[in-house]
């Protein structure tokens, strides 16, 4: 059973409004079951989170704090937590969703899972040696989520983050254009966004790296089901009335894309590797 996050009272941000959270939530609820069947993307984006984490915690000159917690922040249906109890078979693992469906698949002997928030984490200041997100950051506001890092982790305890930027997917924005609509993407926030949320707060160790990374899809089908698999369809509400012909259409245009690898759609990923001081 997962437990319930008391909210602590909000910053007050001056950043772009946030998608609103319940829809976030309700769009990852929805693939609850088949999220693990959809994430070729996620996995290629944590292996080259886990690889950077790896070789920035091998050069560290400060070692991780004596505290037991890592946390899985955003773990959806925990596809990272063996990967992480694996490296750190010491350390007690916490696995944060917003959404209880996903986190309800969990084994759990593997983890602690949590309802919560991103920006109002249900934990004590420094009590994290690891806080570790993957491809979950997006619909977040970045000086809250980057101020919960802050406050949670303890003295030279570590963050790795991966967050999707704006960019990403141009591919569904050509395809869509060809039906006369804008793509059906939540906004995210850019790189220079997160770049500054980080630069306001002191770090032993900060390094963010930009990826382009693109994927390849045998049919529209397919390409579509992964993006539901990032919460892509976590969409402003639209006016628009059902159009029967509009998946043949679009299947249509994501075809005209193909090249020689399949259909295209790149990712635009910022890794964040921080250490607190
Ligand atoms: C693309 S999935 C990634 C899941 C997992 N980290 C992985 O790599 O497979 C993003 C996850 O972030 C969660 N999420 C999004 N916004 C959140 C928020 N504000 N608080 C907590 N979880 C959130 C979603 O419910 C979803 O499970």
């Amino acid at each position: 059973m997962a437990t319930r996050w008391q909210p602590r009272p909000n910053a007050e941000t001056t950043e772009l409004p946030a998608l609103p959270k319940a829809r976030v939530r309700a769009a990852f609820g929805r693939h609850a079951r088949h999220a693990a069947q959809h994430d070729v993307a996620q996995r290629k984006i944590a292996a080259t989170l886990f690889a950077a984490l790896d070789a920035a915690i091998a050069a560290a000159e400060a070692p991780l704090p004596q505290t037991p917690w890592l946390l899985d922040a955003g773990c959806g249906v925990g596809r990272d937590l063996p990967h992480l109890k694996a490296r750190f078979p010491h350390h007690r693992l916490l696995a944060l969703d917003a959404a209880p469906a996903l986190l309800a698949t969990l084994p759990p002997e593997l983890a602690t899972p949590i309802v919560g928030d991103l920006e109002q984490l249900p934990f004590p200041t420094q009590t994290l040696a690891l806080y570790w997100s993957n491809c979950a950051w997006q619909w977040t506001t970045p000086v809250l989520v980057v101020q919960e890092i802050v406050r949670t982790l303890a003295p030279n305890g570590w963050a790795a983050i991966s967050i999707v930027l704006a960019g990403t997917f141009p591919e569904l924005a050509t395809a869509f254009a060809e039906l006369g609509e804008p793509p059906p993407l939540a906004p995210l926030p850019d790189e220079a966004a997160w770049r500054q949320a980080f630069a306001g707060h002191p770090w032993r160790t900060l390094h963010a790296t930009h990826h382009t990374i693109p994927l390849f899809f045998a049919t529209p089908q397919e390409l579509l089901a992964s993006i539901r698999g990032v919460g892509a369809t976590a969409t402003p509400k639209t006016t628009k009335r059902f159009d029967r012909t509009r998946p043949r259409r679009l299947a249509a245009a994501l075809e005209r894309l193909r090249g020689p690898h399949g259909i295209p759609l790149t990712y635009q990923i910022l890794t964040i590797l921080a250490q607190r001081p």
